[in-house]
C-alpha cells in the first residue's frame, strides 16, 4: 500500500462564523457577516460549495449569538418550497443549500476569544482525524476551487497544509506570513509562521489565506489557550508550534482571493464575480463604464 492510501481522507470541515463582524456595522448588527450576499449567494454558500467540490462531507459551524440565519439557510424551507412548487417554479436554485441529513453540525463559541479558540470549540466533533478549515469571509475563486487544490496536494504530502498567496511587499504587515523552505511547483515547505510582521522583518511575501488542512493534534496545542496578537487566541500561533513536529506545507493558490471581511474587498468581489457571470457580465460592464464616465 502506498503512503497516500494510508492517509485518512479529509471528510470534515470547520467554518468559524462566531466573529462579531464589527467592520460591517451596522449591516451586521442583526445579520451575520457570513450571510452578506455577493450578488445572489451569501458568503457562507461560496465556502460550502468549495468544500463540497473538495469532497468534504460533514460541515461544522462554530457559531455565536445572532448567527441562526446561517443554519436556517442550510435547512429545508418548507413553506417556500411548497409555494414555489405550487407556482411551477424550479427548486433547482435551492439545491446548493441542501445538506445530507446529519451532515451539518453546530457548536457554540460563547465568547469570541479568537480564531484559534473558535477552532478548538469544534474539537469533540473533529475527533481524531485531519480536517479542513474555511474562513468564509475570504472568498476564493478558482477552477478547481482552493480546497480541491489543497486536497490534491494533501494526497501527495499529508501533514498540515495552508493556502498562501503572493502579495506586494508593502502589504505583508496586514497578514500572517510564512518563512518558506524548499519549493516544488505550487508546494512550499513551511519553516515558520509570523503574524503581521513589520515589512522589513517579513520572511517572505507569501501570506496565509483562509483555507487550512490540519492534523487533529492542533487541538491539543490550542488547549493551552495562550493569547497572542490582539489578546486573541490565534490559530497561527498554534500552527507555528506544530512546525518541526509534523510535515507542514503551503500551497500557492492558483486563483483569486477577495477579502470580503473588508468593505473594499467586498465591493471588488461583487464587481469581479458579476463581470465573470454570463447572465450579467455585459450589462455590468456597460454600467461600470457609464459610472466611470
Ligand atoms: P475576523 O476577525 O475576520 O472576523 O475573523 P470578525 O471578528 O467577525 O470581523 P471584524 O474584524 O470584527 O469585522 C475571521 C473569521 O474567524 C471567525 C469570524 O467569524 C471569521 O469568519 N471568528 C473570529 C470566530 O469564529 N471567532 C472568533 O473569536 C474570532
Amino acid at each position: 500500500m502506498t503512503q497516500s492510501q494510508n492517509r485518512k481522507p479529509i471528510r470534515k470541515a470547520v467554518f468559524p462564523v462566531a466573529g462579531l463582524g464589527t467592520r460591517f456595522l451596522p449591516a451586521t448588527k442583526a445579520i451575520p457577516k457570513e450571510m452578506l450576499p455577493v450578488i445572489d449567494r451569501p458568503l457562507i454558500q461560496y465556502a460550502v460549495d468549495e468544500a463540497r467540490e473538495a469532497g468534504i462531507e460533514q460541515l461544522i459551524f462554530v457559531t455565536g449569538r445572532g448567527k441562526t440565519a446561517i443554519v436556517e439557510h442550510f435547512d429545508m424551507a418548507f413553506e417556500l418550497e411548497t409555494t414555489m412548487a405550487g407556482r411551477d417554479k424550479s427548486l433547482e436554485v435551492l439545491e446548493p443549500t441542501r445538506i445530507q441529513p446529519g451532515n451539518l453540525v453546530t457548536v457554540r463559541q460563547q465568547v469570541p476569544l479568537g480564531l484559534g479558540h473558535a477552532i478548538w470549540c469544534a474539537r469533540a466533533i473533529v475527533g481524531d482525524e485531519p480536517f479542513a478549515i474555511f474562513l468564509p469571509d475570504e472568498l476564493m475563486i478558482g477552477s478547481p476551487g482552493c480546497m480541491k487544490q489543497m486536497v490534491e496536494a494533501y494526497n501527495e504530502v499529508g501533514g498540515n497544509l495552508i493556502s498562501v498567496l503572493e502579495v506586494p511587499e508593502d502589504e505583508v504587515s496586514s497578514y500572517g506570513v510564512i518563512a518558506p523552505g524548499k519549493a516544488n511547483g505550487a508546494l512550499t515547505e513551511v519553516k515558520g509562521l509570523v503574524e503581521k510582521p513589520k515589512r522589513e522583518e517579513a520572511p517572505s511575501n507569501l501570506i496565509i489565506s483562509g483555507r487550512y488542512i490540519l492534523q487533529p493534534e492542533v487541538m491539543r496545542v490550542l488547549e493551552s489557550q495562550e493569547k497572542g496578537a490582539g489578546g486573541e487566541i490565534q490559530l497561527t500561533d498554534a500552527m507555528a508550534r506544530m512546525i518541526g513536529e509534523q510535515p507542514f506545507h503551503a500551497v500557492t493558490f492558483a486563483g483569486k482571493r477577495y477579502d470580503c471581511g473588508s468593505k473594499i474587498g467586498f465591493v471588488e468581489a461583487t464587481l469581479a464575480i458579476a463581470l465573470e457571470r454570463e447572465d450579467m457580465a455585459d450589462e455590468v460592464r456597460a454600467m461600470a463604464q457609464r459610472l466611470l464616465g
